[in-house]
């Protein structure tokens, strides 16, 4: 037996009647942002998701395609999980309600519970909203529509078995009592407990009228409620009945994540079931708010949604996680617009966080060869800068530990601001002018680098990429995939002497004005649908931003002895000179390129060409079969060394 704590969190089982959108790739990512934190503290965590694919609204779904309810969520559910994996979301099961693993436990709990009385038949009369999925009576009725979406309900008449819920009110009641924490944020407990007192009735939980469900096992008139069939994905994915050790490890589940739309489901259906089931309650029923577009709430039957794919393909997945974990307070209701997302990025990762990373990087190079070097003796300013490193650990696990998201990514960022103005007061520029400072300089800019080592470490749940990213350029890590959370609590633990790299812009700026000319674009549904095609094709800004293209300035050139097509250069490009081999003697003399600027590929793999090593290549423009060639040069005043983007 492991000696490991476990920790089970689960999100809903989505509905597979449409592709999924950045709603429920919300709560897809903030579950799998605890995932990765109670990992790297050392959990034995299971993080479960899944789709939920019974159902009369998934067979409408199907049937208005023409196509087989099967066949038409197989289709969509590969889908889901490739923007899983896109998203970089590390879920341990994805659990289909279609699978026999889960449809014998539901047919085996239906006849359990049946068996000791607590689902019996009789006949239901009233409402039912086929979107919502949900049974009303007639006075929670509002204007005569679903009280929940506002859309028509159906008055259904038949044959129903029903679960006797009500039995277990008062014990459930007792325990939201005893147990603050098992109905998050408060509001929702409120709600909750409102609900349960004006008295809960007798729940339907089969149907007649279609068949698209888990056939009650003594009665294949009947299919299961989709509800009832889908709360119990949180017990069969973990073993419940079929392997016994491993349901021992996990359950209860330490959270079911949500959004408040399904907490209903979640705080007193199912806490029901459990309890007729003599089961443990799940610690924790988490319900953030929704995602909220201008026209209302994102959803699905709107028509208004917004694709996660697309945004990852162009602002990189680190930054579109970010942006949900930070931008959304995460009880409360939250306004999405990609000028906000756009805006976000700008702000806190290209200068905040990518700023504080490149000038650090920049000054070991520059005044320290690239080494990172010893620290010496803390002033109080580095007391400070140390203490809010302790700070922001310390409040980002407490923040972390209560789902409160954005109040963790705010802890981690005041480290950062805290660190860029940490480089202002101390004006390494000026210490490195006189060489009796240079051990100071040295303190400081270590001090940077261990700033940002923590930063780092503490936002690795949101952004999976950033270590292995920022590591590549700035070694603070032995290994980026082998982080613990408390390396992010200890002060000191870079290694001086590793030696830091150039790289690409970890995250670049984005023009809104691009972005303005984008959507302007979209109105076309074919131009959108083209672009759809050629996706595949395209590159991500990312992408682009791995080419390090710098202005480089010729400061000699020769020819290469015995090769009549190449040029040796020699550039200057900032601090740092280069030589490059270049096929360009048909069409330029070395003394019409001595001086210019020219634009240079500086991260190219450099290759030996003729015994010479050529660092990087110079872009020229050339017509067909080289006929005709220019070399590409900047006129005006910009620097060399300066970025081409
Ligand atoms: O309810 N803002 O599935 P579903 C925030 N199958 N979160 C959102 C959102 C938005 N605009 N839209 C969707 C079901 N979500 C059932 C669940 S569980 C046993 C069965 C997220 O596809 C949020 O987590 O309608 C919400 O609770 C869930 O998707 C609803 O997903
Ligand atoms: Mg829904």
């Amino acid at each position: 037996m492991s000696e490991r704590k476990h920790f089970y969190i689960t999100t809903p089982i989505y509905y597979p009647s449409d592709n999924l959108h950045i709603g429920h790739a919300y709560t897809t990512v903030a579950a799998d942002c605890i995932a990765r934190f109670k990992r790297m503290q050392g959990y034995d965590v299971f993080y479960l998701t899944g789709t939920d694919e019974h159902g009369q609204k998934i067979e409408k779904a199907a049937l208005a395609k023409g196509k087989q309810p099967q066949v038409y969520v197989d289709e969509i559910v590969a889908n889901i999980k490739s923007l899983w994996d896109t998203m970089l979301i590390t879920h341990d099961d994805f659990i289909r309600t279609t699978e026999k693993r889960h449809e014998e436990v539901v047919q085996r709990i239906f006849q359990k519970v049946y068996d000791q009385g607590d689902i019996f038949l009789s006949k239901y009369e009233g409402w039912y909203c086929t979107p919502c999925e949900t049974f009303f009576t007639e006075r929670q009725l509002v204007d005569g529509n679903c009280p929940d979406c506002g859309r028509a309900v159906e008055l259904l008449q038949e044959e129903s078995y029903f679960f006797n819920m009500g039995k277990y009110a008062p014990r459930l009641l007792e325990h939201i009592e005893q147990h603050p924490e098992f109905i998050q944020p408060e509001s929702r407990r409120n709600e909750i407990v409102n609900f349960i007192k004006s008295g809960l009735e007798d729940l339907c939980v089969s149907r007649t009228t279609f068949s698209w469900g888990v056939p009650v096992p003594f009665n294949n008139k009947h299919v299961v409620y989709v509800w009832f069939d889908a709360l119990i994905n949180y017990l069969s994915a973990i073993g419940y009945l079929q392997d016994e050790e491993k349901f021992n490890k996990y359950w209860p589940a330490d959270v079911h994540l949500m959004a408040k739309d399904i907490i209903r489901f979640h705080a007193i259906i199912w806490p029901t079931m459990l309890m007729a089931l003599d089961l443990p309650l799940p610690k924790t029923v988490f319900a953030h708010g929704w995602i909220m577009l201008e026209g209302g709430k994102m959803s699905k039957s709107k028509g208004n949604v917004v694709d996660p794919r697309t945004l990852v393909s162009k602002y990189g997945v680190d930054a579109v996680r970010y942006y949900l974990v930070k931008e959304l307070s995460f009880g409360q209701d939250g306004m999405y617009s990609e000028e906000m997302l756009v805006t976000r990025i700008n702000s806190d990762l290209a200068n905040d966080l990518g700023n504080l990373i490149s000038r650090t990087a920049a000054m070991v190079s520059r005044y320290f060869e690239g080494i990172i070097p010893e620290p010496g003796k803390a002033s109080s300013l580095d007391e400070e800068l140390i203490k809010t490193a302790q700070t922001a650990y310390q409040e980002a696990t407490g923040k972390l530990e209560q789902l409160d998201f954005s109040n963790y990514i705010l802890a981690v960022m005041k480290l950062v601001a805290r660190a860029n103005k940490y480089i202002d007061e101390t004006e390494p520029w000026r210490l490195a002018k006189d060489e009796a400072n240079r051990s100071r300089l040295g303190t400081v800019l270590y001090n940077l680098v261990e700033a940002i080592r923590i930063a780092v470490i503490l936002l690795a749940p949101t952004m999976p990429t950033l270590t292995a990213r920022v590591n590549a350029q700035l070694p603070v890590f032995i290994d980026p995939e082998q982080l613990t959370w408390d390396m992010a609590g200890k002060w000191g633990l870079t290694e001086p002497s590793r030696k830091v790299a150039k790289g690409p812009v970890l995250f670049p700026r984005i023009d809104l004005k691009t972005l303005e000319e984008g959507s302007a674009g979209e109105q076309n549904s074919q131009i959108a649908e083209e672009k759809q095609v050629k996706e595949d094709e395209l590159i991500t800004i990312e992408d682009f931003a791995r080419l390090d293209i710098r202005v480089a300035q010729v400061i000699d050139c020769h020819k290469m002895e015995k090769a009549d097509k190449l040029l040796v250069l020699k550039l200057k490009v900032g601090d740092e000179e280069r030589t490059v081999v270049s096929g360009i003697a048909k069409a330029y003399k070395p003394e019409e390129l001595i001086g210019k600027k020219v634009v240079y590929l500086a991260n190219l793999k450099p290759t030996k060409i003729r015994g010479t090593l050529s660092q990087g290549m110079i872009l020229a423009a050339s017509s067909e079969g080289d006929q005709e060639l220019e070399v590409l040069m900047i006129n005006k005043g910009i620097p060399s060394g300066s970025r081409v983007k």
